[in-house]
């Protein structure tokens, strides 16, 4: 093979920089291979008219972008492909053999082309240069409209004037809190909950109380309780597909709930992150609903779109508005309007409920691969659903399965992760398969589950 000369006459600027251009461009074109050797220093400024330290210099650049590998004694070598010179490249995305049912992911589907799509039609908008302005905090009037629709679809009141875009759920969160808490309040939720919420309010300084909870989420007599023994205005839950149960509450229980909210003062900050996953989201009834002067309802696109996106929103009561809207100028001036921008696009166009309703289908295909594949098993889901809990059979422990699982390279998460009461975790484990690649995966990871709880108890039985 000739050895591969770069036509560096035409590039403008330093001539090192014209190098080093003229070797990603060789790469990207394919006239450079992974790990072909480059000339020498000598060989190269000799060919090209140039000095040796210029050569040295784009040499040094080429391995500063991730071009090239240089080892001494060896020369200068076109770097393998292995994804971690991409700025994008993320190692656990691209590891085949880890099973990850740690994280609550949605299913990738078609978000990367509908982006792509997106994107393009943006970039061509007169208007664009609007969105790299500093804007209101509560958001722009049309992303406001658009968020609002989305709410509204899931049975909220329809109102663009009470909607604060955040820069994602978790920010919601914390806009809410800040709202609405101080440090030394207590915040109650469900005796199981998201974890985001556990380390946000213990960082500002609050204290948190798990409610009891049964097949159909937060006891009443146990959240009325909850209020008179400490005296909390503050409750956080999820009605709908609850995090990490999958509970979806029943609208007699949420009355119940929204009763005892009502009648000692409490502000609920109403979780509706996976509400999407409902056959018909307008049918549920959210708290947003039934106390909307009480209830902070907030929903975003990590979970029906995807968590890079960074978009969400709070649906804050009328007077509570003007607060929020002034915890977001502090806490992040405003949500970043391009992100908003894509998605309030797809509210508009449909793409969004389109995104949604292949989640729905693409969660009960995934499911099925889990029942099928732990079969006997006490796996507790609702229906179209990406994450399930599981009770594990004597002689399990949770801490004790998960850590044998990370053994056989499958991610899972005990109780303990999630729990909030004073007594000890239930021997349960939370399963998410919306982050695996594809079908095949969330199959040979629960094989992998089923064979190890089987294992165990042959072997324990065997002691015995
Ligand atoms: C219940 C719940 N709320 C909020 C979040 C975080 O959402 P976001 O990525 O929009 O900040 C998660 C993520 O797992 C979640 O499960």
């Amino acid at each position: 093979m000739s050895p591969w000369m770069p036509q560096i006459e035409d590039r403008k600027g330093p001539r090192y920089i014209a190098i080093a251009d003229a070797i990603g461009d060789a790469i990207k074109d394919g006239s450079l291979k992974e790990n072909q050797r480059l000339p020498t220093h000598r060989d190269l400024a000799y060919d090209l008219g140039v000095t040796v330290g210029t050569v040295s210099r784009a040499y040094g650049e080429a391995v500063r972008r991730g071009y090239v590998v240089g080892e001494v004694g060896r020369g200068t070598y076109v770097k393998p492909d292995d994804g971690a010179g991409n700025p994008f490249h993320i190692p656990y995305d691209t590891n085949p053999d880890v099973f990850d049912f740690s994280l609550n992911f949605p299913a990738e589907g078609e978000r990367i082309e509908n982006l792509r799509r997106s994107l393009m039609v943006i970039a061509q908008d007169p208007g664009l240069g609007a969105l790299m302005r500093y804007q209101s905090e509560q958001g722009m009037e049309h992303h406001r409209q658009s968020f609002a629709k989305w709410a509204a679809s899931h049975n909220t009141p329809h109102d663009a004037d009470r909607i604060v875009v955040s820069n994602g759920v978790q920010h919601a969160m914390t806009l809410s809190l800040m709202a609405l808490a101080r440090s030394g309040d207590t915040l109650l939720c469900e005796e199981y909950t998201y974890p985001g919420i556990k380390t946000l309010a213990s960082q500002l300084g609050l204290k948190v109380n798990g409610v009891a909870m049964d097949e159909d989420g937060l006891i009443p007599e146990k959240l009325e309780a909850a209020i008179i023994q400490t005296g909390a205005r503050l409750l956080y839950c999820m009605p709908n597909y609850q995090n990490p149960t999958s509970i979806v509450m029943p609208l007699e229980r949420r009355k119940e709930i929204a009763a005892i909210a009502e009648k000692y003062g409490v502000w609920i900050i109403e979780d509706d992150i996976y509400g999407f996953l409902h056959e018909a989201p307008q049918t549920l009834t959210p708290f947003a609903k039934i106390l909307p002067d009480q209830t902070f309802y907030l929903n975003g696109a990590s979970k029906c779109v995807s968590p890079g996106i960074r978009v969400g929103f709070v649906l804050a009561p009328k007077d509570k508005v003007k607060t929020v809207a002034t915890c977001m100028r502090l806490s992040n001036w405003m949500a970043a309007p391009m992100n908003v921008e894509v998605v309030s696009r797809w509210i508009e166009d449909g793409t969004i409920y389109d995104m949604m309703d292949w989640h729905r289908e693409e969660a009960i295909r995934r499911q099925e691969v889990v029942f099928e594949n732990l079969p006997g098993q006490d796996i507790k889901s609702t229906k179209r659903c990406y994450h399930s809990w599981m009770h594990l059979p004597q002689p399990w422990t949770s801490d004790m399965f998960c850590m044998r699982a990370r053994e056989r390279d499958v991610s899972i998460l005990p109780a303990s992760v999630f729990y909030t009461g004073k007594a000890t975790a239930q021997n349960a484990v939370r399963l998410c398969y919306g982050a695996p690649p594809n079908l095949e995966n969330v199959e040979e990871g629960m094989k992998r589950l089923g064979q190890l709880i089987g294992e165990e108890i042959h072997a324990f039985h065997s002691v015995m």
